[in-house]
């Protein structure tokens, strides 16, 4: 039985933050991090635009920031919370730019600041369009000399452990669950053991697989969600699925390719078809105003006219400007035909960010006893119905931080217990055929694009649960027969993701941030 002192499900950045610093801190302490894929595979890896962090004092301010942050909200946001990851901000990064990631400098020296939409000062630090990439090769050569920590890649996290294991009943909300690690494949030899901890970071990322067009690598199936769900932590906002604006269109590209904010921050125009530029008609910041607003205008544009994508038009920018800043998308692009400094860029929402998850409190504590969550699986109060572009990164290392922090005065006292039974696998064999997990998969992605977008009614949400119930019913009677895969949990944790969706939509009663519903709002 593998036996750790801390156990991390994922390595994005913030997995990999939480590690270094824990590391950093205990070297007597053993560190796991587990991943379900390569150790570099993540959403972190392919963030484009950067990190939003005040830095310059002339333009900018924390207060501007803040405000930025609320308004991109709707009304939601945690004011505390906002204030706080935003104060801390400049510190955190000092700390990553320490442990050796790398950020474009101007000509001064200074870091480099861009914009982005919603945001009313220069204050996205970032590395060229592969901010992501950077971030992740430098956190993983960092984890990569502290001797206390294993990184296992191809590790599949299926079940946290806690009392309803090894009593084999349930628990009942309210009364103290605690977290005592979690059951994992190892997926080269598919046997499913179990990581004891004393404390258990779920920093799994986010679900965006769940709809047919997304931004998202693979593993993006919500897992962590899927797994606190069913151990009964409180799960909250999951009915904010951001929709990114400007996704390379595609009909079958998985992911798809994003086309950074950052390019309409250095002055790129929405157009349709016809050339017309369409988002003043909007919003006054035009192509500037926050994703939640350019992505509902997209998709109307694109509904009232019938198109399948819009364009963005980057042709009156200097070459020089766009080979310098976005060079990935300029190969990517021309990959695909495209030469973007003189054609346009055809472009149409997909999927992108859950700004809700796993409920913590302002140190990452989820309501379960000795369980924490920290990046886009958690649901800390900042996003609210809509999150301020780069404000992900940003969470992500100050909630590492802080759960860092709060770990520090505790795991001295966290003691594991003896009894913890082994995984049970008894009564299920091979499946015959895969097609159930292929086909539902696909079904629901459709039915979540279809009925659970940016546009939403109420006929289409109480359509949609009943026929996730459908999938739900088929898929919990294969995962108790059949010899467990990560296709089949991945399908398992991706139905109970658009179930959160869903039901958190129908229960909200009103249209707001990310998504129109129609019953209470009419459209732009
Ligand atoms: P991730 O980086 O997604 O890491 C999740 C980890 O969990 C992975 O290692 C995965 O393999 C592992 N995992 C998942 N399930 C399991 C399981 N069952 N068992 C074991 N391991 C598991 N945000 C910004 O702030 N600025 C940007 O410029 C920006 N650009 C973006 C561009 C793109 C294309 C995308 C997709 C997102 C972008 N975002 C951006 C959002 C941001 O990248 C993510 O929110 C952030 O990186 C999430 O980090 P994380 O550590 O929480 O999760
Ligand atoms: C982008 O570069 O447009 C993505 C930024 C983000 O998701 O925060």
């Amino acid at each position: 039985m593998p036996k750790t002192d801390v156990l991390i499900i994922g390595s994005g950045i913030a997995g990999l933050s939480f590690a270094i610093k824990m590391a950093k801190r205990f070297p007597d302490q053993s560190i796991t991090v587990i991943t379900k894929a390569d150790d570099g595979e993540s959403n972190t890896k392919y963030a484009q635009g950067g990190i939003a962090v005040v830095l310059d004092e002339i333009t900018d301010s924390f207060e501007k920031h803040i405000t930025d942050t609320l308004k991109a909200g709707d009304g939601l946001c945690n004011r505390e919370v906002v204030e706080f990851v935003v104060k801390e901000g400049p510190e955190r990064l000092k700390e990553i730019i320490d442990w050796g990631v790398e950020f474009d400098q101007d000509a001064s020296g200074k870091l480099a600041l861009s914009r982005e939409g919603g945001h009313t000062a220069k204050r996205i630090i970032h590395y060229k369009d592969i901010t992501g990439l950077q971030i992740e090769k430098s956190l993983l050569a960092q984890v990569a000399q502290l001797p206390n920590i294993s990184l296992l890649a191809h590790h599949f996290s299926i079940d946290l452990i806690t009392e309803h294991h090894f009593k084999h009943k349930i628990s009942q909300p309210e009364t103290g669950i605690t977290c005592y690690g979690a059951y994992v494949m190892d997926q080269r030899t598919c046997m499913i053991e179990k990581y004891v901890s004393k404390v258990t970071l779920l920093a799994t990322g986010g679900c965006g697989q769940v709809y047919r067009v997304t931004t998202n690598p693979q593993i993006a199936t919500g897992d962590g969600v899927a797994m606190a769900y069913r151990a009964m932590a409180k799960v909250k906002d999951m009915e904010f699925v951001q929709f990114h604006p400007t996704a390379f269109y595609t009909l079958d590209e998985n992911p798809a390719f994003l086309i950074t904010e950052a390019i309409r921050g250095h002055g790129a125009y929405l157009r349709t078809q016809d050339g017309v530029r369409f988002m003043l008609k909007y919003d006054d910041r035009g192509e500037l105003a926050s994703r939640d607003i350019v992505a509902k205008a997209i998709d109307n544009e694109l509904i009232t006219r019938g198109d399948n994508c819009v364009y963005l038009d980057c042709t009156h920018l200097l070459k020089e400007d766009i080979l310098l800043h976005f060079p990935n998308i300029y190969e990517k692009c021309l990959s695909k035909g495209i030469d973007i400094t003189s054609q346009w860029i055809p472009v149409a929402p997909a999927a992108h960010y859950s700004c809700g998850g796993i409920e913590v409190d302002v140190n990452g504590k989820t309501s379960i006893t000795n369980l924490y969550a920290c990046g886009e699986c958690s649901c800390t109060g900042l996003h609210g119905a809509n999150r301020l572009a780069s404000n992900s990164l940003l969470e992500a290392i100050v909630f590492a931080h802080r759960c860092y922090t709060d770990v520090e005065h505790t795991i001295a006292s966290i003691a594991t217990p003896a009894n913890i039974p082994d995984w049970n696998a008894e009564g299920t064999t091979i499946p015959r055929e895969q097609i159930l997990i292929t086909h539902n998969r696909k079904e629901l992605r459709d039915l979540m694009s279809d009925y659970v977008a940016i546009v939403r009614s109420n006929e289409r949400l109480s359509s949609a649960q009943m026929r996730l119930n459908i999938l739900y019913q088929e898929t919990e009677k294969l995962y108790h027969s059949a010899v467990l895969s990560p296709q089949l949990c991945e399908l398992r944790n991706l139905i109970a993701v658009a179930y959160l969706i869903t039901r958190q939509s129908i229960d909200r009663k009103e249209s707001c941030g990310v998504y129109y519903n129609t019953d209470y709002a009419a459209l732009p």
